[in-house]
């Protein structure tokens, strides 16, 4: 969060003298071929002060000693090379959420490359063709290496800034600590795969439990939510504000109120929030996260500083998000392909635990793939979540629209790329199949995805 300030003190500065990044003083192609952004990430043991200052420090594994791992800020267009040095105790391989990379720089071990060895280095290279809110993490026994705090944010800045006095991002994690605050190593715990999935016992906001978002009244804020948990579904509810959802996984949606005011994330999701901050100096809101509602709580809080307001009103309707060249299917002509996700414990411990894609149940890495499409058309794929559990289903390489849940049209056909699926919701999704290779199409509760809700699509 500090690091975004001042990057933005740095921009309005920036254009207060005149450099403005509005106008491009030479086309833009040019400028996107010349843009390379460079990066290294060292994933290795490490230790984060989750509890603050005054408790123990957790033993995690980190990407460059930090929870969550650097944040990889680039503009839309720019190509981004990331060095992956891998220093843990097992092999690795970071997957770029959300970005439609090409499919050798997917991060998916044994389909889209060899995992990194210990004491490797891998070098990720891609270009980013759309503006938005992506994260990074490992997908090598990501149920035990995300558990143990390797994620990251990965930010992809619109061509033109949009108006906002400031862009936070709020990263949600979820740990499972014991009394002395150490992450408990129970990751095969066959109860949490065959339910719920692995839920901790500890929230981080930014890696820090807590942690307070101070506000100053009169501004408005671009509030980029995202859950990083194995598990946990977040419900959050902004007391005392109006926030409206600007952008869902990256993509811009018409800006509308959330349904019965509560932002549902499941793993891996991303809302981007505009946040108007209509309260008075030196008040506190809390943020509640209703999901479960035997058990909601307060996540974080609206902290007002003392200082007059900065502006009296909310200045004007919401900005527009511009659009992402994503391509439009001809959903009317597009081919149809029905995919049933099953298993799962009914309740009890009943010895199953399983979970299905078509009746199959992958295990170990590499997978024939189950459905197979054709490069350049466009797909319906109507899904059935034919189970007693929520699941955020991702698919790698695309953004799709969200055409119809349970038989109805949504109301906004959201892009996205991980949807949330309640118990037995039927969920209909199109895109055009331009990326060519072998995509993963998962559960992103990663016990689920570990113990068999996954599977690949391939397109060529
Ligand atoms: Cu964010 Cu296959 O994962
Ligand atoms: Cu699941």
């Amino acid at each position: 969060m500090t690091m975004n300030i001042s990057r933005r003190t740095f921009l309005r500065a920036a254009a207060g003298i005149g450099l403005s990044a509005a106008a491009h003083p030479w086309p833009l192609g040019a400028e996107t071929r010349s843009k390379v952004r460079e990066f290294r990430l060292r994933a290795a043991p490490g230790h984060a002060p989750l509890l603050g200052a005054g408790h123990p420090q957790t033993a995690v594994w980190a990407y460059s000693g930090q929870v969550p791992g650097p944040e990889i800020r680039v503009r839309q267009g720019d190509r981004v090379r990331i060095q992956v040095e891998n220093r843990l105790p097992e092999e690795t391989t970071v997957h770029w959420h959300g970005i439609r990379v090409p499919n050798a720089m997917d991060g998916v071990p044994y389909l889209t490359q060899k995992p990194i060895a210990r004491g490797a280095t891998f070098r990720y290279e891609f270009d980013v063709p759309d503006a938005g809110s992506y994260w990074y993490h490992p997908h090598f026994r990501s149920y035990e290496q995300a558990g143990r705090g390797l994620y990251g944010l990965l930010i992809v800045e619109e061509r033109d800034p949009v108006p906002f006095d400031r862009d936070i991002a709020w990263l949600l994690g979820d740990w499972r600590l014991d009394r002395e605050a150490q992450i408990v190593d129970d990751f095969d715990n066959r109860m949490d795969a065959g339910m719920a999935g692995r839920i901790g016992n500890l929230v981080t906001i930014n890696g820090r439990s807590a942690a307070p978002l101070r506000v100053r009244a009169g501004e408005r804020v671009r509030l980029r939510l995202y859950n990083s948990a194995n598990a946990r579904i977040f419900g959050l509810v902004f007391r005392g504000h109006r926030p409206l959802v600007i952008a869902i996984d990256g993509q811009p949606v018409e800006p509308h109120a959330p349904a019965n005011g509560r932002i549902i994330l499941g793993p891996a999701m991303r809302v981007d929030l505009m946040l108007d901050m209509t309260g008075a100096p030196g008040e506190r809101f809390a943020v509640r996260d209703t999901f479960y509602p035997m058990r909601a709580y307060s996540v974080g809080e609206i902290v007002y500083a003392d200082e007059p307001p900065r502006r009296q009103r909310p200045p004007g309707p919401p900005p527009r998000l511009p659009p992402n060249p994503i391509p439009e299917p001809a959903v009317e002509k597009a081919e149809r392909h029905t995919i049933a996700f099953g298993g799962g414990m009914m309740g009890g411990a009943d010895g199953g635990g399983i979970w299905t894609v078509n009746g199959k149940s992958a295990s170990g890495h590499a997978h024939e793939p189950f459905l197979r499409l054709k490069r350049g058309k466009s797909y319906v794929l109507a899904m059935h979540n034919n189970t007693a559990w929520h699941h955020p289903i991702h698919l790698h390489g695309y953004t799709f629209r969200v055409m119809a849940r349970n038989g109805r049209p949504t109301r906004f056909r959201e892009w996205q790329d991980t949807v949330f699926m309640d118990p037995d919701e039927k969920v209909e999704i199109a895109f055009v199949a331009d990326n060519p290779g072998d995509w993963m199409i998962h559960c992103h509760i990663l016990e689920h995805m570990q113990t068999g809700l996954m599977g690949v699509i391939r397109v060529s």
